[in-house]
């Protein structure tokens, strides 16, 4: 069955969709972009990727031409249409096009393109990663500077992913000056007895949507959180690894450059934030 997705204010069968060859999506990865899950049919955390949409938008000077409403309404439509039980929503907003291509932006009026499309997973709560644990290599971070806005540039990370694969792993960890930043779309973070290690907030990572809350769930289930820096050596040597995304939930990292981590099992500290992050975002989900 073919997809109904939503293109610039109208919900069409996919196939159907059409872009402008000069939208600046296209041409300059000039866009931002959003992941939603969704459970049970509702979507989990809508105002955290609200919230820092309109912050990304904010940052790159992009219009801001469709309120909080106007896009909880979109996706819940396109939930509905696409009988998502469990799966995610992709959200996308370019800067749109004035009909050429120019580095110069479009005169400000321009309209902004918006897309948004849903993706069923049946298998996001059971996952087998979440069963079996990632294993991830490292790589040098090659990406831009304001990694902390979630643009559309993603051909490092897709670049990431294919390294992972080529050394038969699962995902690569990216790394600057020596400590990880982050996964190719995840949050990225170790555990040291009772302590959950995870990089600070700066530019250098996106602001995760699924970390603030797992930080917050975790803080409340007495774990201790430390936000900085960690090397793979560190990692390596942790008692366990996990990273967290709206598509991955918590899941646990099993391996870095072929080393096993902890026991080289799924840890119980991933296994209880990733249980707990399920159930309060069913809680809570709209
Ligand atoms: N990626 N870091 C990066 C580089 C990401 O691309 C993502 C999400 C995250 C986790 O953020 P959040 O918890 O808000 O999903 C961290 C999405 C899922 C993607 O590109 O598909």
């Amino acid at each position: 069955m073919s997809r109904i997705v939503y293109v610039n204010g109208e919900y069409l069968p996919e196939e159907e969709a059409k872009i402008s060859i000069f939208d600046r999506g296209f041409l300059m990865a000039d866009g931002v972009y959003e992941v939603t899950s969704v459970l049970d049919g509702k979507l989990v955390d809508f105002d955290g990727h609200a919230v820092r949409l309109e912050r990304s938008l904010r940052e790159l000077e992009m219009n801001q031409d469709f309120s909080k409403e106007d896009l909880l309404t979109i996706h819940r439509e396109l939930v509905a249409r696409n009988e998502i039980v469990d799966g995610l929503v992709y959200l996308q907003i370019t800067r749109g096009s004035d009909g050429d291509r120019d580095f110069a932006y479009p005169a400000a009026d321009t309209p902004t393109t918006l897309v948004l499309f849903t993706q069923s997973k049946p298998a996001l709560v059971s996952s087998p990663a979440a069963e079996k644990g990632l294993k991830v290599i490292s790589i040098e971070d090659q990406r831009w500077a304001r990694r902390d806005i979630k643009t559309v540039q993603l051909l490092y990370p897709s670049m990431g992913k294919m390294m992972a694969k080529a050394a038969g792993a699962d995902d690569a960890w990216m790394v600057e000056d020596g400590a990880v930043t982050e996964g190719t779309s995840n949050n990225a973070y170790i555990v040291k007895g009772n302590t959950i290690i995870t990089r600070h907030l700066s530019n250098d990572i996106l602001h995760g949507i699924t970390r603030a809350a797992v930080l917050r769930f975790a803080a409340e289930a007495q774990m201790k959180v430390e936000e900085r820096s960690f090397t793979v050596e560190e990692a390596q040597g942790a008692d366990e690894a996990f990273i967290t995304s709206a598509t991955m939930f918590v899941t646990p990292v099993v391996e870095i450059d072929g080393r096993a981590v902890g026991t080289g099992k799924p840890g119980s500290v991933a296994g209880r934030l990733r249980d707990i992050y399920i159930e309060e975002s069913r809680k809570v989900a709209v």
